[in-house]
């Protein structure tokens, strides 16, 4: 099992895991200097990861999938994993209130909740759940 970055033929490897997966977000894989995306492997890609630097030490997670027949497998945990070692800091991300499964795996890497935005999702119109994780200069989570 791989993760690495993301490279331009991973492109439709990358889409095809977001149609599947309605409850990501619509942020795809852009040009922006400032998006990060990693991807992970093991025969093929099975996950995706898009984060962006907001600020120096600011991180925010755009859109995280793992392809349905390769969850609850360590997929996204690695993905996380991997992106926190490499951009230590403040991190932010929205979940849907519904998405209890990402947001079991977001606490499970230290993210707490710290806002809430009503409305926030549309298609269905849902509240998003505000959450962050900051790291510490000693490396432990405050
Ligand atoms: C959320 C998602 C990325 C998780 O990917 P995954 O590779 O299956 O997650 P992992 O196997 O790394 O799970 C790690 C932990 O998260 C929690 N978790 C993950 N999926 C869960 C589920 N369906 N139900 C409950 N807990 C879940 C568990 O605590 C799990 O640990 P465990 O398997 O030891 O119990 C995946 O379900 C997905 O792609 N969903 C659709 C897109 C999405 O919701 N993206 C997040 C948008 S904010």
């Amino acid at each position: 099992m791989t993760v690495r970055a993301f490279r331009p033929d991973d492109a439709a490897r990358v889409a095809e895991i977001q149609r599947a997966a309605p409850e990501a977000s619509q942020w795809s894989v852009q040009s922006d200097p400032s998006d990060v995306c990693l991807v992970i492997e093991r025969e093929r890609v099975e996950g995706f990861l898009l984060c962006r630097q907001i600020a120096p030490g600011e991180v925010e997670i755009l859109n995280l999938a793992v392809d349905p027949g390769a969850r609850r497998q360590g997929l996204a945990r690695r993905l996380l994993q991997a992106a926190l070692e490499r951009c230590p800091g403040i991190w932010y991300l929205e979940v849907r209130e519904s998405n209890a499964a990402a947001q079991k795996l977001y606490e499970m890497l230290g993210f707490r909740v710290c806002g809430r935005r009503t409305g926030y999702y549309k298609n269905p119109t849902e509240t998003g759940i505000v959450m962050t994780r900051i790291h510490d200069a000693n490396g432990g989570l405050s």
